[in-house]
């Protein structure tokens, strides 16, 4: 037979070996090897009730009491560590991944719109400022709108100066300039008076240079009314390019020739980079050319809608990269379609 005091010592021994054991553990992992060792099915503790039929019946239920408290004694101590365990990995990770919320931050590259958007918008707030509004038209053009009906028939020479694009679908061509919106616009609106612009890309077959693109912008404008003469085209077009290029500048009109306008010519400024003494960029005559005109010519007049007897207007057609190479030198068109962010990046602050 067993005393209990022989019990008793067991269980004093084991809670000393347990709370030995529990101040160790250094991990939720080891606190799991702890309960199994002391509390599992095979545990130090548990294996305790193998004393009990060794016990005088009247001393069983202390001896119980002694073991369930004990379990629970070392339960209680166990959960107590697996706390502290677990808090102390949250402290530790919270340092280790600790943001230092007084650092300056990473800036963020802000991105800006492209020259060429610019431009198209300085020009916009110019003419909307004129009275003009902005119509758009089709850059997949027919032929008979991007020729035929702007005066230039099939075998025309002037067909020369505009070879394009075309697509597999017969009689389409990719756009090579804004005029056909002049048809359009006049289809649109005819007898009312017009003043509208027509910007959008435009393309050429071209052999691809510093000067010429397959791909560029234009500006059309055109202007319908009852008395409209040459007078309004250049009040218009000197008002644009002071506003464009700045009060001081000075320009001149010459003859020129474009199948959809009569007359027609070209406006010229004194060159920005050399103030009209001449140099390499105005091929030494003092003058860059900024856009072409005219006054609409009857054929087209008609072919919009308009009666010729009753109606006059103006048109122009201008390209934005040619202005914007103008007002600040840059000698290669190429650039604007490039995507070179050293030279995109010049114009994220705006125009100057
Ligand atoms: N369409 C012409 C071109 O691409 C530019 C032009 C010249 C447009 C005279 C016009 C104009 O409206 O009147 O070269």
């Amino acid at each position: 037979m067993v005393q209990i005091e022989e019990l008793k010592q067991k269980v004093a021994a084991l809670a000393e070996e347990g709370r030995a054991r529990l101040k160790e553990v250094a991990s939720p992992e080891d606190c799991e090897a702890a309960r199994v060792a002391f509390l599992g099915r095979k545990g130090k503790i548990t294996e305790l009730v193998k004393f009990l039929p060794h016990l005088p019946p009247e001393e069983r239920p202390e001896a119980g009491r002694l073991i369930n408290s004990l379990k629970e004694q070392f339960q209680a101590e166990l959960d107590r560590r697996l706390r502290e365990l677990k808090a102390q990995e949250i402290e530790k990770k919270l340092q280790e991944e600790a943001v230092d919320v007084t650092l300056p931050g990473r800036p963020v590259a802000l991105g800006g719109l492209h020259p060429s958007t610019q431009a198209l918008r300085e020009i916009y707030r110019i003419f909307l400022g004129m009275g003009f509004q902005v119509f758009e038209s089709p850059e997949i053009e027919t032929d008979e709108y991007n020729f035929q009906l702007l005066n230039i028939p099939p075998d025309h020479p002037a067909r020369d100066m505009w070879s394009t694009f075309y697509l597999t679908e017969p009689g389409l061509l990719l756009r090579t300039h804004t005029s056909p919106g002049q048809i359009h616009v006049m289809r649109r609106f005819a007898p009312q008076p017009i003043r509208a612009i027509l910007p959008g890309k435009c393309y050429r077959y071209e052999q691809v240079t510093a000067r010429a693109e397959m791909m560029f912008h234009q500006v059309e404008g055109l202007a319908i009314g009852r008395n409209i003469t040459m007078a309004d085209l250049k009040g218009v077009l000197v008002e644009f390019a002071h506003q464009m290029f700045g009060e001081g500048r000075r320009f001149r009109f010459r003859a020129s020739y474009f199948p959809f306008t009569e007359p027609s010519l070209e406006m010229d400024m004194d060159c920005i980079i050399c103030g009209g003494r001449g140099c390499r960029v105005c091929k030494h005559t003092g003058w860059v050319e900024i856009l072409g005109a005219g006054m609409v010519h009857p054929v087209v007049l008609r072919n919009g809608g308009y009666d010729p007897r009753e109606f006059t207007g103006f048109a122009f057609g201008m390209g934005p990269e040619r202005i914007l190479m103008l007002k600040y030198n840059i000698d290669d068109i190429r650039l604007f379609f490039a995507n070179d962010l050293r030279f995109l990046e010049q114009f994220s602050g705006g125009l100057r």
